[in-house]
């Protein structure tokens, strides 16, 4: 391969995000510099945020650019290296985007330059092991401080993210609730990732729901979604709940401001808290999860699922499918296999 394929952001999304904000391209293939590496990128990671980062608005990193690589996380191999550390061969994952090559360097990029330790498939690294395995971690962890026997609520508990937030529940001996869309989602919840109960938003009143599935109320509430999920939840709280503000996807691709829950008050009468976070401020703690996490796999206690799409082409259309829900676990997609 000679030429270094490319999907470039070409407009801002108003609305739902989609192929049309994309334009494909081929460039000559970067040449690393001192200190560097080239990576040929192999898995590229799929996030909700990368929603906001088609926007032209600053937020904890600075927008994708019109005309640039869409940003994306992603696990490679070095093709040629300048760096010591680093030997052509090695997996590695960084922040490669939407291209078959990328120039790396640790300190580059939000997610810099590091080894794929041995072992560990790309898919894990990129998944239960990477951020949306640490933002479980951190999140229910640090923010939640959850106790056993206390209840735990998690929405968008399907996904990367929430099903390993739930699950840390279960295992810290708390009583875990999902919310989810659909019954192949649900039904994962139950029979595979052992949540006590189940509330599929998609067909079910979430508000009586929860009421009827947390009847000590809710200690935790782990909120991926926002929007009228989060406004249900907050109307369940206990005494000093914790709420664990870790995405609103509901609202990602909203062309107008989404109004705000109408019943915030409860967070004064319950004494409760609300926090938000995000997981690149935890980076330098990852070896401690990532150890625990590893110990939870091998103990069969923390099952995760991948979704791997297929083919340079698919990659607009796989951004998509996450807020579609299409995606049955953490949403990944396979440019090549290593040599
Ligand atoms: N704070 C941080 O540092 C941080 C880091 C990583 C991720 N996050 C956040 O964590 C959340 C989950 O991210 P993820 O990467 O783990 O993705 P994910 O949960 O694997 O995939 C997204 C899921 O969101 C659900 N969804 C989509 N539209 C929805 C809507 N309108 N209402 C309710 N649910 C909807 C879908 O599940 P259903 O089929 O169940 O609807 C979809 O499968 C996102 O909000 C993301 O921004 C935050």
């Amino acid at each position: 391969m000679n030429t270094n394929r490319q999907w470039l952001l070409a407009q801002r999304p108003q609305g739902m995000v989609g192929k049309d904000n994309f334009t494909y391209a081929e460039q000559a293939i970067p040449e690393p510099g001192d200190g560097q590496v080239l990576v040929r990128n192999l898995y590229l990671s799929f996030d909700p945020t990368q929603r906001g980062w088609m926007e032209d608005r600053e937020s904890y990193l600075p927008p994708v650019g019109i005309g640039e690589p869409m940003r994306a996380g992603s696990i490679g191999q070095v093709v040629e290296s300048r760096h010591a550390d680093f030997a052509q061969g090695d997996l590695v994952q960084t922040t490669g985007g939407w291209q078959d090559f990328v120039v790396a360097a640790p300190g580059l990029g939000p997610m810099g330059l590091s080894k794929v330790p041995d072992g560990v498939t790309p898919e894990m690294m990129l998944s239960v092991l990477g951020i949306t395995g640490l933002t479980a971690y951190f999140g229910l962890l640090d923010l939640g401080q959850p106790k056993a026997g206390e209840t735990v609520l998690v929405s968008g508990a399907a996904g990367a993210t929430g099903s390993v937030a739930g699950q840390i529940a279960r295992i810290k001996g708390c009583r875990v609730v999902g919310i989810a869309g659909g019954p192949e989602k649900c039904a994962w919840l139950k029979d595979e990732a052992g949540f006590d109960e189940v509330i599929d938003y998609k067909s079910e009143d979430v508000n009586a729901r929860i009421a009827a599935t947390c009847p000590n109320k809710l200690d935790v509430y782990f909120d991926n979604v926002g929007g009228e999920i989060l406004e249900a939840a907050l109307n369940h709280l206990n005494l000093r709940a914790r709420i664990v503000m870790c995405g609103g996807i509901s609202g990602y691709n909203a062309t107008q401001p989404i109004p705000g829950p109408a019943n915030l008050m409860n967070l004064v009468t319950m004494r409760a808290r609300m926090e938000g976070f995000i997981i690149l401020d935890y980076m330098s703690r990852a070896p401690e999860a990532i150890n625990e996490l590893l110990g939870w796999i091998a103990s069969g206690e923390l099952k995760f699922q991948v979704d791997v799409q297929e083919g340079f082409d698919n990659i607009p259309d796989t951004l998509q499918r996450l807020f579609t829900g299409k995606n049955l676990g953490k949403q990944l997609l396979k440019i090549a296999d290593p040599v």
